[in-house]
């Protein structure tokens, strides 16, 4: 079986003290009303990731992730956060390539694979974006853009490496929009994943990838994109700043 993850990528929202708020309330919650076996992970910004890190210590199913980090080791790179420092705080995951960071920081995959690296050289978890924009959807072009952004920012790794890799499909056009995907056209994108995966890697590590599904997911419709036999969980972005919408979305995951 393969592991389910719920994560709530709050992007840039939330001072301290409304995230610490924030992560108390949902612990709570979920202490009285998740009796399910998803993974939940908080992925603040930088800034709160130690202190969460810290509240969510003693959670058996909870734990803590970055938005985003340097492709380098170390040294002068002025603003950057490495992987190591990510480690150093409690941070489990990094999402990597995230769309927003493909398009308003020029991340590319061959600097996103040198991320990937980073991660997982730190023993981290890279949470892997992938996902088309409504032109190229339109243009019918989607299936070959996911293809170029799988293989460029993965397929480098080994497969004890891959092994440790959690994908998300987030269309462009369902982030932050409303518009989620249907739950076929989700899951078609995630068939196909799996497909390059089991392509490049084989049947047992295909069939371990957890593939997320993020853009406009709620408690509305999380249940049954969740019963789509390929995902496998959701990134979450607006919904997961609220604590009811959030809790309520990973009890849609049994
Ligand atoms: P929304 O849930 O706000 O559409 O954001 C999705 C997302 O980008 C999560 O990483």
């Amino acid at each position: 079986m393969r592991k389910k993850i719920i994560a709530g990528n709050w992007k840039m929202n939330k001072s301290f003290e409304e995230g610490m708020a924030l992560v108390t309330e949902i612990s709570g919650m979920l202490k009285d009303e998740y009796n399910g076996s998803a993974e939940v992970v908080i992925i603040p910004p930088f800034t709160h990731i130690n202190a969460i890190s810290r509240m969510l210590a003693d959670e058996k199913n909870m734990s803590t992730g970055a938005q985003n980090c340097s492709n380098h080791a170390s040294g002068a790179y002025t603003g950057e956060v490495s992987a190591a420092m990510l480690q150093s705080v409690g941070a489990k995951y990094v999402i990597t390539g995230h769309s927003e960071r493909r398009q308003y920081f020029m991340e590319h995959n061959a600097w996103l694979a040198q991320k990937v690296n980073a991660v997982l050289s730190n023993k981290l978890i890279p949470i892997y974006c992938c996902g088309e924009t409504l032109e190229e959807r339109e243009a019918n072009k989607h299936f070959d853009i996911l293809e170029t952004q799988i293989s460029e920012g993965l397929f480098h790794l080994t497969e004890a490496q891959f092994a440790q890799v959690v994908i998300a499909y987030e269309p462009v056009w369902a982030i932050g929009t409303g518009k989620t995907a249907t739950t076929a056209q989700a899951q078609e994108v995630h068939a196909f994943i799996r497909k390059l995966i089991h392509a490049k890697y084989g049947e047992a590590i295909a069939q371990n990838t957890t593939i997320q599904y993020g853009g406009s997911v709620k408690p509305e419709n999380a249940s049954e994109l969740f019963s789509a036999a390929d995902i496998d969980g959701a990134l979450v972005g607006g919904a997961a700043l609220q604590s009811r919408s959030f809790v309520d979305i990973v009890k849609a995951m049994r």
